[in-house]
């Protein structure tokens, strides 16, 4: 399942006219939009009814032009040659003739920057010619899209064009690594796990503490409650109680049912992969909440842990 040619070319003609164009990558689906088209990056914010203090990732096809937008020291070079293609975000200082909207980074110095390596993202973003901010394509506050129908669920015709790739490989969202500081803070657990990070970097200062609802952000887009189901979620369950749905990982102890499993054999790429598509399969009104089992903390299980907290978050 991939759209052909024709329709990448079609969806990047769409992007330079400042429509909104939904695409894969092998993290989530992307609601993108020009980044250098103020209107186009407004347009992002109204479809995902986005607060505007959250600063949108801008996308490009490879580290090409990437020094026209930020400035990179020894260190971001080294890191983005190693892991772009791939899901990790780096936030840099901004040029002074940065093109990119100001809106897009929230009015900040700063600017988060991706190189996807989804097929057809990459296709799209050199077919589009210009770099594309992409938030996850769903509307804020609620779980990232892995599949094309999530997107058209979430979005419906708020977005001009859904390129279908099928299902995220991935299934979270980058690691989010902020480089504008001597000592390199991870912003967001993802895809790429910090353990890569830290051999090549020594150890991440860690993402600050979430905040809670009317207090002050101490990074953008560190809500506490974020990829909520519309039913209340419960960690670290050993077994369902009356009438909620089970969602298990690894061996399921005897005796008890449930309604899905993020992996039966364990294995954690496998369960990022299902988190979001089983959270939302099992968001139904029959439900009185979903109890998932204990994710052990290594490796993408920091990021998985990190999800599921916020979608239990009090909101
Ligand atoms: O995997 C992904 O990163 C997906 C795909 C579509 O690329 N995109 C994505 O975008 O997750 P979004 O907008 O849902 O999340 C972007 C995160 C937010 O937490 C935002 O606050 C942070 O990146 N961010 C963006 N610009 C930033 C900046 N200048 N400084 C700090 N954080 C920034
Ligand atoms: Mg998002």
């Amino acid at each position: 399942m991939s759209p052909d040619a024709n329709e990448i070319e079609h969806a990047a003609e769409l992007l330079r006219a400042g429509r909104l164009v939904a695409f894969p990558t092998e993290t989530v689906y992307g609601l993108g939009g020009d980044a250098t088209n103020g209107a186009a990056v407004a347009a992002i914010f109204r479809a995902k009814q986005r607060p505007v203090f959250n600063p949108l990732i801008v996308h490009l096809p490879d580290a090409g032009m990437v020094e026209d937008l930020v400035t990179l020291d020894q260190r971001a070079s080294r890191v983005a040659a190693r892991f772009w293609p791939g899901p990790l975000t780096l936030v840099l200082m901004r040029r002074a003739a940065c093109p990119i909207s100001l809106l897009a980074s929230a009015g900040l110095d700063s600017l988060a920057i991706r190189v996807p390596a989804h097929p057809v993202a990459q296709a799209l973003l050199r077919a589009a010619g210009r770099p594309i901010v992409a938030p996850s394509a769903n509307r804020s506050g609620r779980i990232s899209p892995t599949l094309a129908q999530h997107v058209r669920d979430e979005l419906g015709d708020r977005v001009d064009l859904v390129l279908d790739g099928g299902a995220c490989a991935i299934g979270l969202e980058s690691t989010v690594l902020d480089l504008t500081e001597e000592r390199p803070r991870l912003l967001r657990p993802g895809g790429l796990p910090a353990e890569a990070l830290e051999a090549m970097l020594g150890p991440l200062a860690p993402p600050p503490a979430p905040a809670a609802e009317g207090e002050a952000l101490p990074a953008p887009g560190m809500m506490s409650s974020h990829y909520a189901p519309t039913l209340p979620v419960r960690l670290a369950a050993v077994r369902p109680e009356q009438g909620e749905a089970f969602l298990a990982f690894g061996a399921v102890p005897p005796g008890i049912r449930s309604e899905a499993n993020l992996s039966p054999s364990g294995d954690l790429a496998e369960a990022a992969a299902h988190l979001f598509s089983m959270l939302r399969d099992l968001d139904r009104p029959v439900f009185s909440g979903i109890a998932v089992m204990p994710i052990p903390m290594n490796g993408l299980g920091a990021a998985i842990n990190d999800r599921l907290k916020r979608a239990a978050a009090p909101r």
